[in-house]
């Protein structure tokens, strides 16, 4: 029988022939999975044997991993906003840098107000952003749209599992079409990757996750023009319409507020890496 050394020995040799950079760490997480224990447990009992139906679907999820499938979709959760997420191929894996878009709303909305804050996202995907916001606030009512009924799905289940089931609507269609009135705050982390760029993204993103949370179109910025030009007519005076971007899209998104011109001027916030990351701007 195998020990858990040898076997975390082996996997991540395995895996780093295989091109991961974080093998180590993927194949410690992947046991964890498996074995239900923490990775403690590998430094305090490195001796103790793996039985052969743990070796074998380990062994299977090694492989998932070693065809670059990432490990979010194989252990089908995801922490954000230090929650558990349930994802799967319907949903993107939601990304550390789209909490700075959450902390953005929160803090545009630190003032309490009596008949609360109606908020909107569009592209909720998992729920990760809808979810978070609900979880920190409870005076703030949420609807969450997507496009597709797979991902709203997912959402309801992450949702229920974090607590705020019942303090979330979800809606499905196109941006803004099944939505009507009015909100104090619109966000939303809509699809944002060039045609050019789609092609260049790395093997397990390209091929694991939906394309369609991912591509916009031949600028990248067709989602961000879009929420500016329909979102005018869903915020209240005073409203905010915060998106999450690409790096280098700040200044055509600035445009296109300009371009509208019901709104005061466009202000970037960067993530944590320092890459330019939400845009936020209010409604006159
Ligand atoms: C980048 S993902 C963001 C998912 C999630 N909000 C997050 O931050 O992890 C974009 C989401 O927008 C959805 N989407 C794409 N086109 C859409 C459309 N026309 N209307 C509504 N949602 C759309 C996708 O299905 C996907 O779930």
């Amino acid at each position: 029988m195998t020990t858990i050394a040898e076997i975390l020995r082996e996997a991540s040799l395995a895996l780093e022939a295989a091109g991961s950079p974080t093998s180590r760490l993927d194949a410690e997480v992947l046991l964890e999975y498996c074995l239900k224990v923490d990775r403690l447990h590998f430094y305090t009992h490195p001796e103790q044997a793996l039985n052969s139906e743990a070796a074998e679907d380990y062994a299977k999820k090694i492989d998932r991993r070693k065809k670059g499938e990432p490990i979010a979709y194989i252990i089908g959760v995801k922490e954000f906003w230090s929650l558990p997420f349930q994802v799967g191929p319907s949903v993107l894996i939601p990304r550390p840098e789209t909490e700075v878009l959450v902390e953005e709303a929160l803090m545009v909305m630190r003032q309490r107000r009596p008949r609360g804050w109606r908020v909107l996202e569009i592209g909720t995907g998992s729920g990760a952003v809808a979810v978070a916001l609900a979880s920190e606030r409870t005076d703030i009512r949420v609807t969450a749209t997507d496009l597709s009924g797979g991902a709203l799905a997912v959402a309801k289940c992450n949702a229920e599992r974090n607590g705020v089931g019942d303090r979330v609507l979800f809606l499905q269609g196109d941006l803004f079409e099944p939505v009507t009135g009015r909100y104090d705050v619109i966000l939303s982390n809509p699809p944002y990757i060039s045609s050019r760029d789609f092609e260049l993204l790395p093997l397990g993103i390209r091929d694991y996750e939906p394309p369609d949370a991912l591509l916009a179109g031949p600028e990248g910025i067709e989602f961000h023009r879009r929420l500016i030009f329909q979102g005018a007519s869903f915020l209240k005076r005073g409203g905010w319409l915060l998106m999450e971007m690409g790096e280098e899209q700040g200044p055509g998104i600035e445009r296109c507020f300009d371009a509208q011109g019901g709104y005061e001027t466009a202000e970037v916030r960067s993530d944590y890496g320092g890459a330019e990351r939400v845009v936020k701007a209010r409604r006159k």
